[in-house]
């Protein structure tokens, strides 16, 4: 018997789901989980042709630098380091070098401290102009495997992209949020068998969300590495009168001056016919991490009408470091919905489930946080606060409501 104490968000559940206290104290029985599968990191995209790290910025960069690799590449180098890395015009030099030995994660040398995942993010991000992100430590490992799609669309459907209009994204646009709402997209009721991601100018794209703008319910998020969904047999319903919204949330961290957006995302639409799906979202926003520290983040919620899971897709920011998803059931045995390791935000997947839920059942989600940051983070839709998400896509739609708190 392993005694685990759970904090519970007492909050931010909606209707029909029913929320527990403060604090429990639980006796639990050694979870079922699947057989770990290591998730590849995918490879990140190629710097492009041109890309000179914007000057203006360089003065938020030299102290990075300075700091992880000055006592080295000073001025006047030392310790066998072959070049300076002390100005801009240094950097932009060696950029290429540098870019490839802070990916692969070879210099500072083994026996100096590395530079903290924050700045050293920064400065990749920066050298890249955008398009590359430090990876973490630790390679992702996840219970389940990455939900495959598969290329094509499914046989018979037509596509419409609701994508953003050529948005001009300035050097200074940091944590934007732009909405871009269509209505009568059909004429007639339809079934939406698959989402995929339209990408346009990563350099500033962040992340997608596409959402039913009259229920409130979030139909796909894209963030870096998601796949498309798409369903087995029928879709998301989508009317005549459906408002649907995409969100595009854009960071120029890179300060990069010509970026122009028209990213969104791609429906494959089909008869209505088949099973309806609709998406629950299990969430917590009591997150609260200290600086240099971890911290938690749960909710317990208990299930009032039973649905089926196709796949699940687990969402937090920069400093997540582990997320689980328990599935409790009423005779007491456990069943692990997901469980990651050593997550990083490049690679949000969409993971295969299929599992039945049914009254009674409890769900336990929960985020871990590791802030080698100076900084206090709390919950919050920006780049540098965090999430706890477990999208799932889940039939009947009618179901969707419970577990999932209000947007
Ligand atoms: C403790 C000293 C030291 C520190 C700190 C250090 N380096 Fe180095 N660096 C070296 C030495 C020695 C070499 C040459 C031998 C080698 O490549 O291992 C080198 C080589 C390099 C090269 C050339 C590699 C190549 O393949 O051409 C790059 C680029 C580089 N360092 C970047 C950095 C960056 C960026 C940092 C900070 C994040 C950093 N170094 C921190 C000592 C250091």
């Amino acid at each position: 018997m392993l005694r685990a104490v759970l904090s519970v968000t007492p909050l931010l559940l909606a209707l029909g789901c029913i929320t527990e206290g403060t604090v429990l104290v639980v006796d639990t029985d050694p979870i079922v989980v699947p057989a770990p599968v290591p998730v590849p990191v995918p490879a990140p995209v190629p710097v492009p042709e041109g890309c000179v790290p914007n000057e203006a910025v360089y003065t938020s960069i030299a102290p990075i630098v300075a700091d992880g690799c000055g006592d080295c590449h000073g001025e006047i180098p030392r310790f066998g380091a072959p070049m300076p890395l002390a100005t801009y015009e240094d950097l932009v030099t060696w950029n290429a070098e540098v870019l490839a030995v802070l990916m692969d994660g070879s210099m500072p040398p083994e026996n100096v401290a590395d530079l903290e995942h924050t700045p050293k993010d920064t400065l990749v991000s920066w050298a890249s102009c955008g398009v590359l992100h430090a990876p973490t430590e630790d390679g992702l490992i996840a219970s389940r495997p990455v939900f495959e799609a598969g290329p094509d669309g499914p046989p018979g459907t037509t596509t419409v992209d609701v994508t953003a209009n050529a948005q001009v994204i300035g050097p200074n646009v940091l944590d934007d949020y732009r909405r871009f709402r269509r209505v009568g997209l059909v004429t007639q009721d339809r079934f939406i068998r698959r989402i995929e991601p339209v990408i346009d100018d990563t350099r500033v794209l962040h992340h997608i969300t596409l959402k039913n703008d009259d229920t409130g319910i979030y139909y796909y998020a894209w963030a870096p590495g998601t796949g498309p969904i798409e369903f087995p047999n029928g879709g998301v319903r989508l009317t005549p009168s459906t408002r649907l919204e995409v969100e595009i949330h854009y960071n120029n961290g890179a300060g990069v001056t010509d970026a122009v957006d028209s990213s969104g995302v791609r429906l494959f639409l089909g008869a209505p016919v088949g099973t309806e799906w609709a998406v629950a979202s299990p969430q917590t926003w009591n997150i609260e991490v200290p600086p240099f520290g971890t911290a938690e983040a749960s909710s317990t919620c208990t299930v009032v009408e039973p649905f089926e899971v196709l796949a699940g897709m687990p969402h937090m920011h920069q400093i997540g470091s582990a997320f689980s998803h328990t599935l409790t059931r009423v005779d007491g045995t456990q069943e692990s919905l997901i469980e990651l390791t050593g997550w990083s935000f490049e690679a949000q997947y969409i993971y295969a489930m299929g599992v039945d839920v049914g009254v009674g059942d409890t769900l336990h989600l929960r985020c871990v946080y590791e802030n080698d940051g100076p900084d206090r983070v709390f919950a919050g839709l920006g780049t540098s606060d965090e999430m706890c998400y477990d999208f799932l896509y889940v039939t009947p739609a009618s179901a969707a409501g419970q577990c999932s708190g209000p947007f």
